[in-house]
């Protein structure tokens, strides 16, 4: 018999992931409508944008004001690298902070300068100091599956690194498939032994679709007990420093999936499809997810 949760989380990912690596530049007013149409989708927890370096992410560099001027709707997280992100991220009063370590040291020398262990040293304060204010910490694991420069990551160190980060007091482990080429067996693999050995621990699967895989390696997920999913509308996305990164999974796509399966997310497709055709003219690339093409035939 297949494992089917009740409820489903999904963790909207689209104005963070979803326009980090677009080319074109966004313009505020138009973010602020897409986190606000995604917000009339239904969907309650969303990462909408990042502290980090403007000269590294260029597109971020709008963070404060996006978070000043969004809605506070359910949990809003922000991610942060460091102290000074998460500083920036506690002076806007943003409520959920998500901090982001790959397992593979060539892949976080690209992504945030430092290597796995100083990354981890420099983040244990930090976290400290987020819980202490009563602030949720999410804790996003990048190349769990493999690493565009070290290829396959041992489970071990993925959950090696999952230890430490629950022993500085993180609330929730979003794990992820950096450049989408995990398979079911592996997603389903990994995150059992996430589930059996953080049994406490909020864990959220995070894929990227580049391989057409990441609705098989959700299902699988399914069957290992994970009921939270990262996803962004119009399947946008992708990590500027992890090549072969493309979008993530599309919301749209997997609430339909889950939809279908009886499994109650709260989010209307229809509605995640509206925002997809808002934020559609903003970015640089046709959008040709499963549902939103669809929504755009039966709306000729
Ligand atoms: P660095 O150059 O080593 O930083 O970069 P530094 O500490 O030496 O500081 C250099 C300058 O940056 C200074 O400014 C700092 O103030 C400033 P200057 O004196 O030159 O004017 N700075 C900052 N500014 C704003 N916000 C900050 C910040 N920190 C320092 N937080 C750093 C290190 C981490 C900052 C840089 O590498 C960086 O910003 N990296 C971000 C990379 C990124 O955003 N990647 C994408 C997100 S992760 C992802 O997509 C994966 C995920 O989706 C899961 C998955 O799919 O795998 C989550
Ligand atoms: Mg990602």
């Amino acid at each position: 018999m297949f494992i089917l949760p009740k409820n489903v989380t999904i963790i909207e990912v689209g104005p963070r992931d979803g326009l980090q690596n677009e080319k074109k530049h966004v313009a505020e007013k138009d973010k602020l409508q897409f986190i606000r149409s995604l917000q009339e989708a239904g969907i309650h927890e969303m990462e909408l944008t990042s502290f980090v370096s403007p000269k590294w992410v260029p597109q971020m560099a709008d963070a404060k004001a996006i978070v000043e001027k969004s809605e506070r709707v359910g949990r809003q997280f922000v991610l942060a690298p460091n102290a000074k992100g998460a500083e920036l991220a506690q002076e806007s009063n943003a409520n959920s902070v998500a901090v982001f370590v790959g397992v593979s040291d060539s892949f976080n020398e690209r992504n945030i300068n430092r290597s796995t262990d100083e990354s981890m040293d420099a983040l244990d304060p930090v976290i400290a100091k987020l819980k202490n204010d009563g602030v949720f910490v999410r804790a996003c694991i990048s190349t769990a599956f493999y690493c565009p420069y070290e290829g396959k990551i041992k489970q071990e160190d993925v959950l090696e690194l999952c230890r430490k980060f629950v022993s500085m007091g993180v609330d929730e482990l979003s794990v992820a498939d950096t450049i989408g080429m995990a398979n079911p067996v592996e997603s389903y693999e990994l995150f059992s032994s996430l589930k059996k050995e953080f049994p406490t621990i909020l864990i959220t699967a995070h894929f990227h679709d580049t391989r057409k895989m990441a609705i098989a390696n959700i299902f699988a997920a399914l069957q290992a007990g994970v009921d939270r999913f990262d996803t962004s509308a119009g399947g946008l996305g992708g990590c500027p420093f992890a090549p072969g990164a493309t979008g993530n999974v599309a919301t749209e796509d997997v609430v339909n999936m889950l939809d279908s399966l009886g499994i109650i997310t709260g989010i209307d497709v229809e509605k995640v499809c509206i925002a997809v055709d808002g934020i559609s003219e903003h970015v640089s690339h046709p959008i040709e997810t499963g549902m939103y093409r669809l929504y755009k035939n039966s709306n000729r």
